[in-house]
């Protein structure tokens, strides 16, 4: 049995209002909350990278063990800070962990994490003594202004991987999906991405709706074999507009249950906003995490995981006895209470922050005084 052994997540210590985004927009507040799904949205200050915010995730699950056994460390990312050398590998010297490690980076937009996921449970089959780090890290920019604004966010996701879970079982059965679209991209001279918005609903849609009757095909499972299913949740309704015409199709007898679940799973991306790589898990944090929920151990949940570009997999797991005692549920609810709510100017200005690095590579700045992370970018000395 190999899987989830703990998990955690990391936010910035900021955060907008989105009725007020909306009423600065001149747009019904009611478009952002219902018509999109989402309350509030991270902002993060330029001291909180991907890479700092990948270290804030991953550092309060490791022990000293996991730090002498972690031979594989795979960030999952689209908005790593350098084009050659990879976020895992800061990660490697920040939390410590031993020499003889591989530490690399996966890119396929929001699939990446996914993709360390499954490369890390088949490393940890074939090495069942040893461990994985997988972490997905991002910053979603769309622009100020831009209709993908309320759909921002920032965070990071950590998991390790072994062969003794406390959390879930990854399941052998998984099927994957591969198009080649412009529905969502970055290119490499462009801060922000660049969308096609109602073409990326209809493509996730459709993809889910594909790899569904394809996973059925294969497995001879229906929804009734699923006490829940997480989505990749680039904002709270878009996993429902997938899950919905499905649900009305089939009929199943659980469908209620799939969607209570489903609600309890987006709680979390509500009060963070798209942190593309991480939101997948950030929704299984949430619906394990949520005190109304009743999943009970050898219970199997689904995953569907989208990247745009695209990529997408539908996967399971299974609850593992006693697997609420290994969450982190205080400490995600201190750091999202905990957090400070910004002017819209001062978001405004967070957005703009840009680094100014002089002609022989320098900008270092102070941590700001609204980021209590651990783990902070302090800026550039020597393009390094
Ligand atoms: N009250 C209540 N609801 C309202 C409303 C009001 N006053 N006004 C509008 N709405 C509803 C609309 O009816 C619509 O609901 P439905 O989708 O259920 O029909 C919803 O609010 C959104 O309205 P619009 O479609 O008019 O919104 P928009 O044109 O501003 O764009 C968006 C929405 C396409 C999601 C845009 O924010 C965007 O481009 N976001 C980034 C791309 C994205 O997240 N794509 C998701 C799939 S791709 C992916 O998953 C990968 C990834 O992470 C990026």
């Amino acid at each position: 049995m190999v899987g989830i052994d703990k998990i955690n997540f990391y936010t910035p210590n900021t955060y907008i209002e989105l009725e007020e985004l909306a009423t600065h927009r001149g747009v019904d507040p009611a478009k952002f909350t219902i018509g999109i799904g989402q309350s509030k949205m991270s902002v993060p200050p330029i001291s909180q990278d991907t890479v700092s915010m990948a270290a804030n995730a991953a550092y309060p699950l490791l022990t000293k063990n996991d730090l002498n056994n972690i031979d594989l460390i795979v960030v999952g990312t689209e908005t790593g800070v350098d084009e050659s050398k990879s976020v895992a590998s800061f990660i490697h010297n920040l939390l410590g962990i031993h020499p003889f490690a591989k530490s690399v980076d996966l890119k396929q937009a929001c699939y990446g994490a996914t993709a360390g996921l499954m490369m890390a449970v088949d490393f940890v089959k074939l090495h069942p003594d040893k461990k994985a780090l997988v972490i997905g890290s991002d910053i979603s920019r769309y622009g100020l202004n831009s209709s993908g604004e309320v759909t921002q966010g920032a965070g990071a996701v950590a998991m390790i991987i072994s062969s003794s879970p406390s959390i879930l079982e990854i399941e052998e059965v998984s099927v994957s999906m591969t198009k080649s679209i412009f529905d969502f991209w970055r290119p490499n001279y462009s801060k922000t991405a660049i969308v096609d918005g109602k073409f990326s609903n209809e493509a996730y849609v459709s993809f889910f709706s594909t790899l569904w009757q394809e996973y059925k095909n294969r497995t001879t499972r229906s929804f009734e074999d699923f006490s829940a299913f997480c989505f990749h949740l680039p904002y709270t309704k878009m996993g429902k507009k997938a899950l919905m015409p499905l649900l009305d199709a089939e009929s199943p007898s659980n469908k209620d249950l799939l969607l209570e679940h489903y609600q309890l799973s987006t709680t979390y991306s509500r009060d963070i906003g798209n942190i593309y790589t991480g939101s997948l898990y950030l929704s299984l944090m949430s619906l394990l995490e949520s005190t109304t929920s009743s999943l009970k151990e050898n219970q199997r949940i689904g995953f569907f995981s989208y990247g745009s570009g695209a990529v997408a997999e539908i996967f399971s797991g299974k609850l593992v006895p006693n697997f609420k005692e290994s969450l982190l549920t205080k400490q995600h609810d201190t750091l999202l209470n905990d957090r400070i709510s910004l002017s819209i100017d001062s978001y405004t200005d967070m957005f703009n922050d840009e680094l100014a690095i002089d002609s022989e590579g320098n900008h270092l700045f102070k941590q700001d005084k609204t980021d209590n992370g651990v783990f902070f970018f302090k800026g550039v000395e020597n393009h390094q």
